[in-house]
């Protein structure tokens, strides 16, 4: 039986760099002999990428908080199942962007859904999978909405405004404090050089993490 992999995922608001510093991350892992799985979410299945695009429509209709979130959970359920149990199982690294504290973020921070909604749709969905390691690009709401902006068509989130993405980082911020053994905050706002030294930091300490989880089994 192979060593359980690790489960890295990576969060943070609109613009503050997500997909350049995964891709920095998984080059890393993987040259230093980590077998690593890329996946995102929503998404990373074929259900999950058709529930993805559903999230990400601009629709005429308004659409209710409560189907958002199920669309949600619907997406994380086959992801789970299909993708991340069986890589993990397998040993292999699962690198997520984005995973069950965006919901945190965005449907109880930004669209002040209950909590308790969520941790029980986590209950139910993930049973006791958890992330080891999870990595917050943090940066001023104003700094990573004005990079977004820049890169085109808007999608349903990315047309909230200044409030809903102030209480999505509210909400990352804290849920960092509250899992400070967990969750590694990375000052996104400088940079890019400047925030991929401390990428770097944060990934040896994966590299140790997972070094340890090899030899301690
Ligand atoms: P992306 O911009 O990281 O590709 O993610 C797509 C959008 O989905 C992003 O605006 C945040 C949103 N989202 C949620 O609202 N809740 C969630 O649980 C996840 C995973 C994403």
């Amino acid at each position: 039986m192979s060593i359980r992999g690790l489960f890295i995922t990576v969060e943070g608001g609109e613009g503050v760099g997500k997909s350049t510093n995964l891709a920095f991350l998984e080059s890393f892992l993987r040259d230093n002999g980590v077998d690593v799985v890329c996946t995102r979410e929503p998404g990373g299945t074929a259900i999950g990428e058709d529930i993805r695009r559903l999230l990400l429509q601009i629709r005429q209709e308004e659409v209710c908080a409560m189907t958002e979130l199920l669309l949600i959970f619907a997406a994380r359920a086959q992801h789970i199942m299909e993708a991340i149990e069986p890589a993990l199982a397998a040993g292999r690294t699962v690198l997520c962007d984005r995973f069950t504290d965006a919901t945190y973020a965005y449907q109880c921070g930004g669209r002040r859904v209950a909590w308790d909604n969520v941790k029980q749709l986590e209950s139910l969905v993930q049973d006791k999978l958890r992330p080891d390691v999870t990595l917050l690009l943090d940066a001023p709401t104003v700094i990573g909405m004005s990079r977004a902006r820049v890169r085109g068509e808007l999608d349903r989130f990315e047309q909230e405004d200044l409030d809903f993405f102030d209480r999505v980082r509210s909400s990352y911020l804290q849920q960092a404090k509250n899992d400070s053994g967990r969750y590694r905050v990375i000052d996104a706002s400088v940079s890019l050089d400047q925030v991929q030294q401390q990428l770097l930091t944060v990934a040896n300490e994966v590299l140790s993490f997972w070094h340890q989880r090899s030899v301690g089994s």
